[in-house]
């Protein structure tokens, strides 16, 4: 796992927004009170959730509606489908996100 510190403004009550870490696209919303990183494109049809809005502990996708838990990226029930989460860390210095190395970087270092 790579760790990369967050460079956002993170003082807004609630947002979602796209971020760029280590060339790849975040979803990164916060929403009462708690940080979550996600995926940036929708698994069911490529819908950009870094687009859409939380309802009731989840990220919903603003092309179909399709809608995901931001703890776990599950989607609903009859969804089917998930988007991946990435994990979040407090530090003394800020907030980090947690990527998961490509397989030829794992391969190969
Ligand atoms: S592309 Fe996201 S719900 Fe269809």
């Amino acid at each position: 796992m790579k760790w990369i510190k967050l460079d956002v403004d993170l003082s807004k009550e609630e947002f979602v927004e796209l971020i760029m870490v280590d060339r790849k696209k975040i979803c990164l919303v916060k929403h009462q009170n708690k940080l979550y990183a996600l995926a940036n494109n929708c698994p069911h049809a490529g819908g950009i959730l870094s687009g859409g809005w939380c309802k009731n502990g989840n990220i919903v996708c603003p092309l179909h509606r399709y809608a995901y838990n931001l703890e776990t990226g599950k989607g609903l029930p009859g969804q089917n489908d998930y988007v991946d989460v990435y994990p979040i860390e407090e530090r003394e210095d800020g907030f980090y996100v947690g990527l998961q190395e490509g397989f030829w970087k794992r391969l190969f270092s």
